[in-house]
């Protein structure tokens, strides 16, 4: 029962940090961003550096049409790329 008990432990501790460690990578804006500065380098155009301003903007202008997920441009000072996919 004892060693059942640590095993079990064990597990969840191994479940937690594996849970941790995923959602870092898939969440990190500089993951984002260094996958797409290497695709811009080998075209050899410079470098994307994170925005918060804009960020904001655009998670403020998503949050609005989140009920319809029509892809709109918002025709605001920066232009959009939409991307959308089904499966
Ligand atoms: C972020 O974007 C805003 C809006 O385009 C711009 O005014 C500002 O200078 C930018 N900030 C940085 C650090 O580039
Ligand atoms: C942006 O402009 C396009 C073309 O005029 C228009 O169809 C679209 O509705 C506009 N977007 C918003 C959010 O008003």
């Amino acid at each position: 029962m004892g060693l059942c008990k640590n095993i079990s432990v064990a597990l969840a501790c191994l479940m937690g940090l594996a849970l941790v460690h995923t959602s870092y990578a898939q969440n990190s804006q500089q993951d984002y961003l260094n996958a797409h500065n290497t695709n811009q380098a080998q075209f050899g155009v410079r470098s994307m550096t994170w925005n918060n301003t804009i960020a904001s903007y655009a998670q403020n202008y998503a949050n609005k049409w989140i009920g319809d997920c029509n892809l709109r441009h918002s025709n605001g000072s920066s232009g959009e790329n939409f991307a959308k996919g089904s499966g």
